[in-house]
């Protein structure tokens, strides 16, 4: 039995097209890379990882400033990366496989090369001047507010334009500048670039900073919180984005926000099976629920930050997908991930002495085995760490160098990515935590991964059953059950590491059956549930029998 679309039930897999497979030797991957590499992905047998999607970072004409994140052509591909017509061979290769792709939209900013950007700095007169947000000097020649730029090297989200007198805002670097969402040509180009895309054959869209396409028309000050904070010397933005505090910002989440939303979905349920999904990076579940719109008008998804950021411990999961789940409207479906091309790997994040590539197995099984999208960064199925990037190779602004380094494909020099230097250097450990080491090894964390999503595709509970967590668990325990008619499965996390014995609840089944560990010592087979025993980072998935009584 099946239910609901493909991006509910499907896993996605998120490519960073810089570090995945570089083609033509230049050092930087590309599009025809990615193509060569889709029998990985999936090639229809359990041999493959089998993702069912692919989310790939911007591959679009750009000045590389935030390595594609600054838009200079919507509807094109850098020649770094290859042409349309490469992009066409990726979507048809993909689709022959059954699948599906999303691009990156960034709606919220372009580059200051893009020609809309050059046309409105040009004079105060210019028809496009109002695409961009312009404001005049505070007395004294003061930027117009206090906004910070999200990245802290960038300093204050405005810079001055000496042609024309006044300051142009740029919630990234300045070479990043905000679009002004609240003029309808604005909205009418950018439903033109969604058009491009999707009569191209995207499946979906991961919309860039969606939660700041609105802000404050009137431009007004941020509150000033943390006076003194040395990681936050303007004692605003900063702090209180971190804390989601709740605190009203002016620079983002804008009610407004939500009606550009529901036109992007307009377009997108124009045609058939398509999708989006957000990256909201609201820390606060209440306001995050929120760009589900009705459940059916707004995000069909929206990644959830929150869920990132909890340090390893059991309740923190556990009250985070708890709470959301109460959330949500009717029907809407969260998006977990534990990574991203912005965050530490998870086995170096979670890492306590050594413990992190046995917590990263614990953190596989509960992303693919909790209700929502599973989203996957590259490298994290074969258990890569954050790269080592030396002082002089470091290019990026906000030190995110790490977690961008090649995915690790072989033992060889260049991992298997590049015949030439990669544009960053080869994590440590390549030699050890590549494909090549790990495919055939049934220990791996590629050999675990591929079996939990070949596991989770057979799954109707996995794949859209409902969740119900066990907060009376053993302490040190995630536990939860996922239900679908005929089928119950009981997913127990020990994120300690001592043992854990658990004496079920007769009321949870009378018999059972262990499906899948993440100790690869651990063989499937009938399990009395009385005597369960979960080991030191270990997680399992029980298949449970018909409840007593
Ligand atoms: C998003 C992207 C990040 C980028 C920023 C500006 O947060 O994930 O990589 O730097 O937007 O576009």
């Amino acid at each position: 039995m099946t239910r609901g679309d493909w991006w509910r039930h499907g896993v996605v897999y998120h490519i960073y097209p810089r570090s995945f497979a570089d083609s033509n030797g230049d050092g930087v991957g590309d599009l025809a890379g990615i193509t060569s590499r889709l029998d990985y992905l999936n090639d229809g047998t359990p041999a493959s990882l089998g993702v069912d999607a692919v989310w790939l970072s911007p591959f679009y004409p750009s000045p590389m400033d935030d390595f594609g994140y600054d838009v200079a052509d919507y509807t094109g591909v850098d020649p770094l990366f290859g042409t349309l017509a490469d992009f066409d061979r990726l979507v048809a290769g993909a689709h022959a496989r059954g699948i599906r792709v999303i691009v990156d939209l960034v709606p919220n900013h372009t580059s200051d090369r893009h020609p809309w950007f050059l046309e409105s700095r040009a004079s105060r007169d210019s028809p496009k001047r109002d695409w961009y947000v312009w404001a005049d000097s505070r007395p004294g020649g003061a930027p117009p507010n206090n906004w910070m730029s999200a990245f802290p090297r960038a300093g204050p989200a405005w810079s001055f334009d000496h042609r024309t007198g006044q300051w142009y805002l740029h919630s990234f670097l300045p070479q990043q500048a905000d679009l002004n969402w609240w003029n309808p040509e604005v909205r009418r180009a950018m439903d033109e670039v969604v058009r491009f895309w999707l009569d191209r054959g995207v499946d979906g869209f991961r919309i860039d900073v969606a939660h700041r396409m609105a802000r404050d028309p009137e431009l007004r000050d941020n509150p000033v919180v943390a006076v003194g904070d040395p990681d936050d010397p303007t004692g605003q933005a900063r702090a209180i984005r971190l804390a989601g505090t709740g605190v009203k910002l002016f620079d983002e989440d804008w009610p407004e926000v939500h009606e550009i939303l529901r036109g992007f979905r307009r377009t997108l349920d124009a045609y058939h099976d398509r999708m989006a999904v957000g990256e909201v990076y609201l820390l606060d579940l209440r306001k995050l629920a929120r760009y589900y719109g009705s459940g059916q008008d707004e995000l069909h998804l929206a990644h959830n930050f929150v869920f990132l950021h909890q340090p390893w411990k059991p309740e923190a999961f556990r009250s985070v997908v708890d709470e959301y789940a109460a959330l949500l409207p009717p029907d809407a479906w969260p998006a977990h991930f534990l990574g991203n091309h912005d965050h530490s790997r998870v086995a170096s994040r979670y890492d306590e002495g050594g413990n992190g590539p046995a917590r990263a197995r614990v953190a596989a099984m509960m992303l693919l085995s909790l209700w929502g999208t599973p989203f996957l960064y590259y490298g994290e199925e074969i258990g890569m760490l954050d790269g080592q990037v030396p002082g002089d190779r470091v290019v990026d602004v906000d030190g995110r160098d790490p977690e961008r380094t090649p995915m690790q494909w072989d033992a060889s020099p260049g991992a298997g990515f590049s015949s030439a230097a990669p544009w960053l250097p080869v994590g440590a450990g390549a030699e050890r935590v590549n494909v090549a080491a790990e495919r055939d090894d049934p220990t791996s964390m590629l050999s675990l991964y591929r079996r939990l999503i070949w596991y989770r595709k057979g799954s109707a509970a996995l794949r859209w059953g409902g969740y119900r967590s066990l907060p009376d668990a053993p302490a040190s325990l995630y536990a939860f059950v996922r239900e679908a008619p005929g089928e119950r499965l009981l997913v127990a996390l020990n994120f300690g590491g001592e043992p854990v014995r658990w004496a079920l609840d007769p009321g949870l089944g009378d018999s059972s059956r262990l499906e899948l560990s993440t100790d690869p010592a651990r063989r499937p087979g009938p399990l009395r549930p009385a005597e369960l025993v979960v080991g030191p980072d270990e997680g399992v998935i029980l298949q449970l029998g018909q409840p007593l009584g």
